[in-house]
C-alpha cells in the first residue's frame, strides 16, 4: 500500500526488483546513445516518489532536481497519476488542431485567468520550453511586424536554432551548432555580486539601438524573472520596471520565460507577481505538467490572435494526457497551499545557508525568491568563481543520496529544486546531508 502523502517513504515501502545493474546499463548506454545528451548520474532510475527515487539497484535518492523544475508537485503524485488513468480511458490523441476537446479550452480558459494582467488574455499550447520559447518569439514578430530580439547574457531558452541564439551562455549549449537565426542581440544581464548594475544593464539596452539595431526594428525583449540555468539571478524589481518602460517607449513586446520559475516555485504562482508589472507574452513549461510534457503561451488576447490560422501548434500541442495532468498540477497548487509552502521551505533553506557562511568562507551568495533557491561559490575573500567546490559538493551530496544541480554562467552556483509537496522528514534529511557535505568540504579546501 501506498504511504499517506505527507509521510516519509521507507525503501522497503518499494521493492524495486530489477536484476537490471547500473555498470551494465552504463556501458550500453554510451553504446547506443550520443555522447552530446550529456547524462549527470550514472545510476538509472527505477521508481519515484514525491520527493525521493529509487535506482534499479535498489539505492534511494532524495531528489532536489526534480527533472529539472518539473516536479514542483512531486513524482506521481496521486492526484496527477489519477487524472492521466481518467483520461488514459477516454482518449491519448487527437491532435487538437484536428479534433479539438474541451479540457484544453478549459486550461487556456484558467491559465489565462491566472497568468498576470486583467486585460483579456488568450493560450496556445505546445510541448516542450524551447518550442514555447519559438511561439513567443513567432507571435511577437507577426504581431508587431518587427524582426529584432533582446535576450540577455546568462539566458537561458532551450536547445532549439532560436533557443539557442536567444541563450546567453555559449558552453555547451552554442558550440559548434551556429549559424544561428539573425536578428538577435544580447545586453548584460544585472549581476551585483559581479559589478553588473540595473543602470549598466538597461543602458546597454540603449546602446543596442545606436550601435545594432534601431528601436523600430525590435519585436520583444525576452528575459527570465529569475535566470535558471544562469545561477538563479533574480531580475531586481527596478530593471523590470525598466524593461517594460523601454518596451513601452518603443512598441517592443516584454516576453516573460516563465519556463523555470512558473507554478509556485518562486512563491508565487509566477514570478512575474512579484513585481506588478504585466508581460505582453509569457513562455511556461516544466512544473505546469507535474512531468508530463506541456508547455504553453499566454499572452494579451489580440497579440496571440496575430498569427495566422495554421501558424501556431503542432502534433503533440497540448497532449490529452498533459492537459490532464496540468489541471490537477493547478488543483494542487491552490489544495496544498504549494505558494506558502516553497516559501516556507525556502527561508528554512536559506537561513540554514547563511547560518553556514561562517564555517564556510566560499560561500559567497545565498539568493532567490520562494524555493528558487541557490548558493554561489567563489574563493574564499573574492568573487572568483570557484566551481570546482560547487562540482565535489555536488559530487559528495550524491555518493550520500543527494540529488543536487549545478548552474551559473561560471558552474560555481548549486541550485535547489525540491518537490514543493516534500515531507518535512525528508527535507530536514536533506538539509542534514547537505550541513556535512560543505563541512566536509571547506575541511577538504583549506
Ligand atoms: C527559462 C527556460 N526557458 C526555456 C527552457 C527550455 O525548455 P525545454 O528544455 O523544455 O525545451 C528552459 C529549460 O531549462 C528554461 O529554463
Amino acid at each position: 500500500m501506498r504511504p499517506p502523502r505527507h509521510a516519509p517513504s521507507r525503501e522497503g515501502d518499494f521493492p524495486v526488483s530489477t536484476n537490471l545493474k547500473n555498470a551494465d546499463l552504463h556501458a550500453r548506454k554510451n553504446a547506443a546513445t550520443p555522447r552530446g545528451v550529456g547524462v549527470m548520474c550514472d545510476f538509472y532510475a527505477a521508481r519515484a516518489e514525491n520527493a525521493e527515487l529509487w535506482d534499479v539497484e535498489g539505492r534511494r535518492f532524495i531528489d532536489f532536481a526534480a527533472g529539472i523544475a518539473v516536479c514542483n508537485t512531486g513524482h506521481r503524485h496521486p492526484k496527477i497519476v489519477e487524472a492521466i488513468r481518467a483520461q488514459l480511458d477516454c482518449f491519448t490523441h487527437t491532435a487538437y488542431q484536428i479534433v479539438p476537446y474541451e479540457s484544453y479550452v478549459s486550461l487556456a480558459e484558467k491559465i489565462s485567468a491566472r497568468a498576470p494582467g486583467s486585460h483579456a488574455k488568450k493560450t496556445a499550447f505546445f510541448t516542450t520550453g524551447a518550442e514555447a520559447v519559438e511561439n513567443a518569439v513567432k507571435i511577437a514578430r507577426a504581431a508587431t511586424g518587427r524582426p529584432g530580439v533582446i535576450a540577455f547574457t546568462g539566458g537561458f531558452h532551450g536547445r532549439t536554432l532560436m533557443g539557442m541564439a536567444l541563450t546567453g551562455k555559449v558552453a555547451p549549449y552554442k558550440i559548434g551548432f551556429g549559424p544561428f537565426p539573425s536578428d538577435v542581440y544580447h545586453a548584460p544581464f544585472p549581476n551585483a555580486l559581479h559589478g553588473v548594475s540595473v543602470a549598466d544593464s538597461l543602458r546597454a539596452i540603449e546602446h543596442l539601438f545606436k550601435a545594432d539595431i534601431e528601436a523600430t526594428r525590435v519585436a520583444a525583449i525576452i528575459f527570465e524573472p529569475v535566470q535558471g540555468e544562469g545561477g538563479f539571478n533574480a531580475a531586481p524589481a527596478d530593471f523590470v520596471r525598466g524593461l517594460r518602460k523601454i518596451c513601452d517607449e518603443h512598441g517592443i513586446l516584454l516576453i516573460a520565460d516563465e519556463v523555470q520559475t512558473g507554478f509556485a516555485r518562486t512563491g508565487k504562482l509566477f514570478a512575474m507577481e512579484h513585481h506588478g508589472v504585466v508581460p505582453d507574452l509569457m513562455t511556461i513549461a516544466k512544473s505546469l505538467a507535474g512531468g508530463m510534457p506541456l508547455s504553453g503561451v499566454v499572452g494579451r488576447a489580440e497579440i496571440m490572435d496575430a498569427a495566422a490560422p495554421g501558424g501556431l501548434g503542432g502534433t503533440y500541442a497540448g497532449n490529452p494526457l498533459a492537459v490532464a495532468a496540468a489541471h490537477a498540477v493547478l488543483d494542487i497548487i491552490d489544495d496544498e497551499k504549494l505558494c506558502e509552502r516553497a516559501t516556507v521551505l525556502g527561508d528554512k533553506l536559506k537561513a540554514k545557508l547563511e547560518a553556514l557562511k561562517a564555517d564556510v568562507p566560499q560561500i559567497a551568495d545565498v539568493r532567490g525568491p520562494g524555493a528558487m533557491i541557490a548558493v554561489e561559490f567563489c574563493k574564499p575573500g573574492s568573487h572568483d568563481a570557484d566551481a570546482a567546490f560547487a562540482k565535489l559538493v555536488q559530487t559528495r551530496a550524491l555518493e550520500r543520496g543527494l540529488l543536487l544541480l549545478v548552474c551559473g554562467v561560471y558552474s560555481n552556483v548549486v541550485r535547489f529544486l525540491f518537490p514543493l509537496t516534500i515531507q518535512e522528514e525528508v527535507f530536514d534529511e536533506a538539509i542534514g546531508i547537505l550541513e556535512e557535505v560543505l563541512m566536509e568540504t571547506v575541511g577538504a579546501a583549506v
